[in-house]
């Protein structure tokens, strides 16, 4: 199969900060699902004295070079929050227009995802997005559903709260006995069922806080924030927070990284 999303070649430049990055990179030890918090469309509009929405349009660009770059690097997922539980009180033309950008970006890029063996998943709650998104959603996923090379989750109407007590609701309706409730069943039942922990964390635009994503899949997640506004993000961000990531040691509350401890 022949994939526009090829290699690194021709897509980095020799030269450049971003092929100084990727001299850095272990590919050997890449985060295997990183999720990213979208953040500062709205300032990256005001700083330019456009509306807000002119801001998520830009932010939609570099959804796909995310994605892209994500795809070309060997991520194998990615999750990106691109509307949460709580973004419902923002005006309702606000609201309208990153449902209707969603749709949008969803009939564009359906065939990119395809032809580049990517498949679409979708955490949150469904009813509640608008029906014409949910049928373009719907669409995508079935057209995706056996790729392989990466999968791209797009968190909609979602909330780590919600999403808990969901779990906790199903479980109580399928009568799990207490004695089998423990972590691993419990995930089963989250929206993320199936998906490794996020490795890597990112949030744009500076902001220091989860705002309600992936609270229990982020328990041992490394965080990395730039004050880089979404609109701005580029494959050199992505490459930059892979670096810092790297040097990183994760404990998971023990005393030597887990990397340590396979040598030994
Ligand atoms: C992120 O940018 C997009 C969504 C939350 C949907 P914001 O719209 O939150 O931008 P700021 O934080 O106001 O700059
Ligand atoms: C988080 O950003 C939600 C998304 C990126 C979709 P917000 O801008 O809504 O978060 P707060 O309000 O700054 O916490
Ligand atoms: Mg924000």
């Amino acid at each position: 199969m022949f994939f526009m999303f090829d290699t690194l070649e021709g897509y980095i430049q020799p030269g450049t900060v971003e092929a100084e990055l990727v001299q850095q990179v272990d590919f050997s030890r890449l985060p295997v699902h990183v999720a990213i918090i979208m953040d500062g469309n709205g300032r990256w509009a005001r700083q330019r004295n456009l509306p807000r929405t002119e801001g998520h349009k830009a932010g939609s660009e570099s959804v796909k070079e995310a994605v892209e770059a994500a795809a070309r690097l060997g991520i194998k997922y990615l999750t990106l929050y691109a509307f949460s539980k709580e973004n419902w009180k923002r005006p309702k033309d606000e609201v309208n227009t990153l449902w209707s950008l969603l749709k949008k970006y969803l009939a564009e890029e359906s065939k990119v995802l395809l032809e580049n063996d990517l498949k679409l998943k979708v955490i949150g709650e469904r009813t509640g997005i608008p029906y014409l998104v949910r049928r373009e959603l719907a669409r995508v996923e079935r057209l995706t559903r056996n790729n392989k090379r990466m999968t791209v989750i797009l968190a909609l109407n979602y909330g780590g709260r919600q999403e808990i007590l969901r779990a906790i609701k199903k479980m109580i309706r399928r009568k799990s006995r207490t004695e089998e409730v423990d972590e691993n069943l419990f995930s089963r039942y989250l929206d993320t069922a199936g998906l490794p922990d996020p490795d890597l964390l990112i949030r744009t635009s500076g902001e220091m806080r989860l705002s309600n994503f992936l609270l229990w899949q982020c328990a041992y997640t490394e965080l990395w924030v730039t004050p880089v506004l979404w609109p701005d993000f580029r494959r050199r961000d992505l490459l930059q927070a892979i670096v810092d990531y790297q040097k990183r040691e994760r404990r998971f509350g023990g005393l030597e990284s887990a990397a340590n401890n396979h040598r030994s």
